[in-house]
């Protein structure tokens, strides 16, 4: 069948909706060559990839896609070695922990961020703030030098680079390649020391992890930590970006959430499921298996456009609107993460880190509408998303009359 669209073409990454319609209309299960996989778009098929309730799909494609920048990561492990993996990371991320340890360092770094600019009266929300915040946090979380934040961020960027490197430029390829090296020799001599000398960090529970006597090695560790920079920074990024764009957008919206903050989960959901920050996500078939009419075949990949799903009318209605009151998506408790949308993934691999996302957003809304009683988009401006495989605004320019703390 002719192709609808071509994922990888420039109009694409302008603006993919339309495209996303007309997948999930036309042709809901097409082969796509350039990247050589089968690409998904019904709400229906994607929750069905990824609750994978017989077993019929593995995540085998994250060891040519993580592995090389990365190491071996939790995204990489399936059955019962993922289990364990997971028994072990997970609980460092639970509410209770967030909010005992976590919540006041989201709090300090945000309000570090709001500090440098609040004076100014102007400021890009995604240069200043949203780019930052994310990374910072996890650096602080796991008890790393304030004065290496930096050269985090370096690698952070590179790693980005390296994940999103569609043309398969080779200079990206091998700064991916080189972070992967430098952020070992970094994260080793760290990790050994901290298991001399545990604290209350991050890195300490994970060194002290045990479970069915089972303990992860340095280089899980590390590797682990280099998946927490991308996993937990480039997304949170887009999250905070987005949910402040949306709201700047529709200021009916924004005056409703600034007069009543319980709404702030409510506006969170819903940029989820309106501008998630990941689009995609891919998978291997492990059998045969039947989807939307078609047959992905055994050992084939399967991109799942998240983008795509969570725009499906017979999944919300009126679903190309930014409603932050709708009755088709239940808006979570502070200690839940559990999603009816799609942006976290679901089932086995379901985001370890969304109760962490969802504190760093509702904390960073919180504080700037805090700060800046008339924050605005800088006149005539108009929020661009680009992206292809994570997707946010590049740029957010924004006014407001200045404070002292
Ligand atoms: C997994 C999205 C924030 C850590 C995932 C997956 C998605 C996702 C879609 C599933 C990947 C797959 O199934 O192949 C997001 C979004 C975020 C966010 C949209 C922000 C709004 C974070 C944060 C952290 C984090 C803050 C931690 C610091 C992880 C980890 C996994 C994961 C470790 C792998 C879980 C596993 O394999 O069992 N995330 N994420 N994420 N995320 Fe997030």
């Amino acid at each position: 069948a002719p192709q609808v669209t071509d994922i990888l073409s420039p109009e694409f990454a302008t603006d993919p909706y339309p495209a996303y319609a007309a997948m999930r209309e036309k042709e809901p299960l097409i082969w796509h060559e350039a990247t050589q996989s089968y690409i998904i778009s019904r709400y229906e098929d994607v929750e069905r990839v990824f609750k994978d309730k017989k077993a019929e799909f593995t995540t085998d494609n994250y060891n040519w896609q993580l592995e090389p920048v990365h190491g071996k990561t939790i995204l990489q492990l399936s059955g019962r070695e993922h289990a364990v993996r997971r028994a072990l990371v997970a609980p460092a991320f639970r509410g209770s922990e967030l909010q005992e340890k976590f919540l006041p360092v989201i709090e300090r770094n945000s309000r570090e961020l709001i500090d440098a600019f609040r004076h100014t009266g102007s400021a890009d929300i995604v240069h200043d703030y949203a780019t930052r915040l994310p990374v910072n946090v996890i650096a602080d979380m796991l008890g790393l030098d304030k004065a290496d934040h930096a050269r985090f961020h370096g690698w952070y960027t590179a790693v980005i680079a390296f994940l999103g490197n569609l043309s398969a430029d080779p200079e990206v390829t091998a700064a991916g390649e080189r972070t992967r090296v430098e952020f070992a020799e970094y994260m080793i001599p760290i990790i050994r020391e901290r298991r001399d000398h545990l604290g209350d960090d991050l890195l300490s529970t994970l060194c002290a992890a045990e479970v069915d006597g089972v303990r992860m090695s340095d280089e899980d560790i590390k590797a682990f930590c280099s998946l927490l920079l991308a996993a937990g920074g480039e997304t949170t990024d887009k999250a905070i970006a987005s949910i402040l764009a949306n709201l700047l957008m529709h200021p009916e919206q924004l005056a409703a959430v600034r007069e009543d903050r319980s709404l702030i989960p409510a506006a969170f959901a819903e940029t989820l499921r309106y501008t998630p920050p990941v689009h995609m996500i891919m998978r291997q078939a492990a059998t045969d298996v039947q989807v939307s009419g078609g047959t992905i075949p055994a050992g084939a990949t399967v991109t799942c456009l998240i983008g795509a799903a969570n725009r499906d009318e017979e999944r919300y209605r009126d679903p190309d609107r930014f409603d932050i009151f709708r009755q088709d998506l239940t808006t979570t408790s502070a200690f839940s993460a559990a999603a009816d949308h799609l942006a976290f993934a679901l089932g086995r691999h379901f985001c370890v880190g969304a109760l962490l996302a969802k504190a760093e957003v509702e904390t960073g809304v919180n504080q700037l509408l805090d700060a800046m009683p008339d924050l605005r988009l800088a006149d005539g401006f108009d929020p661009v998303e680009q992206g292809v495989f994570t997707r946010g605004p590049q740029s957010l320019p924004v006014r407001f009359t200045p404070s002292t703390v």
